[in-house]
């Protein structure tokens, strides 16, 4: 396609993936998930799952996106010689379009903490707060419109294109996001007792690593690392022939994981401060800390009532940049497959997914609303994070490490051998091979019942 973007700087390809992986996974999911799962041991097991299974990932989709320079179901297809293999990219797309559609359903809910802690409707005592969620998120029509608002913030940004677009909105977006989180993490920190928190996100206990520590480190690791989404591998296909694909993916990794660890030390610290537990799952931001914010802040609630728009508004931030990837997706595949303006295919894109968030955002405030028994948008997190996801990224592990020709997965890795990473390409090619398929597959197979 000679009128593909590309991305214009070394620092726009590094932000911009950064920017995908950065988001509500890390400053939402990390944390519950964390909060969950005992603290400490949670964060090292989810740091080797990024270590061993993450960054390999990353790279072969890396390689497979950067090979083909198309979107994500030609790619597969073109990579592999074999048209089946295209199922994979489209697995891919499908599952971003999936997480699209609940995923604005959350940020839509930040757009509306946002405003409330503007307008200070969130000050109240801790069962004021838990009316106030319970009754915005059970609405059937404002939250529905809020999604639909992000996911249109998000059209008009991917229309502009890649460079004008993507790029610039990641440049703009990311350092800002970082410095908001070092302001409250700094607040948080120094609160009293702060302690206590920083002890349960770094010091571990083994004893709380159970097999669904596992499980749930891999399916957020993954998450983060927007992988198995083939997001990475269109992204990868905007990337220049000079890009260094591993130290690209050890940066982005690195941030993603530090920018999780932050959102750690701004959120627990706070919480243990004013003697509240976090394990009180995906509400943990929307319930709990609003209340944490207030009490922690009372000797100043100037300090709390800025700490908790700067939070918002840092959340929206991170959820932009990373719907930006999911939608451009999907943008990519109907532009270069059905031929249809950019314009026009990200229009597809916006409806299919304006729809989803409907039902989704309906099943919160309607538990009947659901499928396989969980509702809907539980369902749709637990399908793609622990599911889908890992079965695109084992599939694309074995496409790369068994059915790719060894000679373009070595060009592609070492850039025609003029890469000091080089080195590391029998390390990488032994990951893919043996350690991402396997482990993943004896995990899904655990998650089914079978072992
Ligand atoms: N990685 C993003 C986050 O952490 C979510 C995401 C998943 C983005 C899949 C793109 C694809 O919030």
């Amino acid at each position: 396609m000679k009128d593909r973007g590309h991305f214009g700087s070394k620092i726009g390809i590094v932000l911009a993936t950064a920017g995908s992986a950065v988001g509500l996974g890390n400053i939402w999911r990390f944390p519950y998930m964390t909060g969950q799962n005992g603290g400490a041991a949670f964060i090292l097991v989810y740091l080797g799952c990024i270590l061993f299974l993450g960054i390999p990932g990353m790279l072969s989709e890396f390689i497979v996106g950067r090979h083909s320079q198309s979107n994500a179901a030609r790619a597969y297809a073109s990579f592999s010689g074999g048209k089946a293999w295209g199922l994979v990219g489209i697995l891919g797309i499908l599952t971003s379009t999936i997480i699209l559609g609940f995923y604005s359903v959350v940020a839509g809910w930040c757009l509306q903490y946002l405003g409330a802690s503007v307008t200070g409707q969130l000050k109240g005592d801790p069962t004021y707060v838990l009316h106030y969620f319970q009754s915005f998120s059970g609405n059937p029509v404002k939250p529905a419109i809020l999604g639909i608002a992000f996911i249109l913030i998000t059209h008009f940004i991917v229309v502009r294109g890649v460079r004008n677009g993507i790029e610039r909105a990641s440049k703009l977006l990311m350092p800002l996001l970082f410095i908001l989180l070092l302001v409250i993490v700094v607040a948080s920190v120094t609160l009293p007792d702060a302690s206590k928190g920083i002890e349960f996100l770094l010091k571990p206990d083994f004893s709380k690593v159970t097999t669904k520590v596992f499980l749930e480190a891999l399916g957020q690791a993954f998450f983060s690392l927007s992988l198995g989404t083939a997001c990475l591998c269109t992204y990868a296909s905007y990337f220049s022939r000079h890009t260094h694909l591993l130290q690209s993916a050890s940066q982005i990794a690195l941030i993603d994981f530090l920018i999780a660890l932050l959102a750690g030390l701004m959120i627990f610290p706070a919480a243990f401060s004013v003697g509240v537990q976090p394990d009180s799952g995906p509400s943990l931001i929307f319930i709990t800390l609003p209340n944490v914010f207030q009490q922690a802040f009372s000797f100043m609630p100037i300090l709390g009532y800025v700490i908790s728009i700067l939070f918002y508004a840092l959340l929206v931030f991170a959820a932009l940049t990373s719907t930006i990837s999911m939608h451009e997706i999907g943008t990519a595949f109907f532009h270069e497959e059905l031929k249809l303006r950019r314009s026009r295919a990200a229009w597809v894109l916006t409806v299919v997914c304006s729809v989803i968030a409907v039902f989704c955002s309906l099943s919160v405030g309607k538990p009947d609303l659901q499928l396989f028994g969980k509702p809907l948008m539980d369902f749709c997190d637990f399908l793609t994070a622990q599911v889908m996801l890992p079965a695109g990224a084992m599939l694309t592990s074995i496409l790369v490490g068994w059915c790719a020709s060894k000679t373009i997965v070595r060009e592609e890795f070492t850039n025609n051998e003029t890469s000091r990473s080089k080195v590391f390409y029998p390390a990488y090619l032994f990951c893919v091979r043996y350690i991402v398929p396997v482990s993943i597959f004896l995990i899904l197979m655990h998650e089914f019942g079978v072992i």
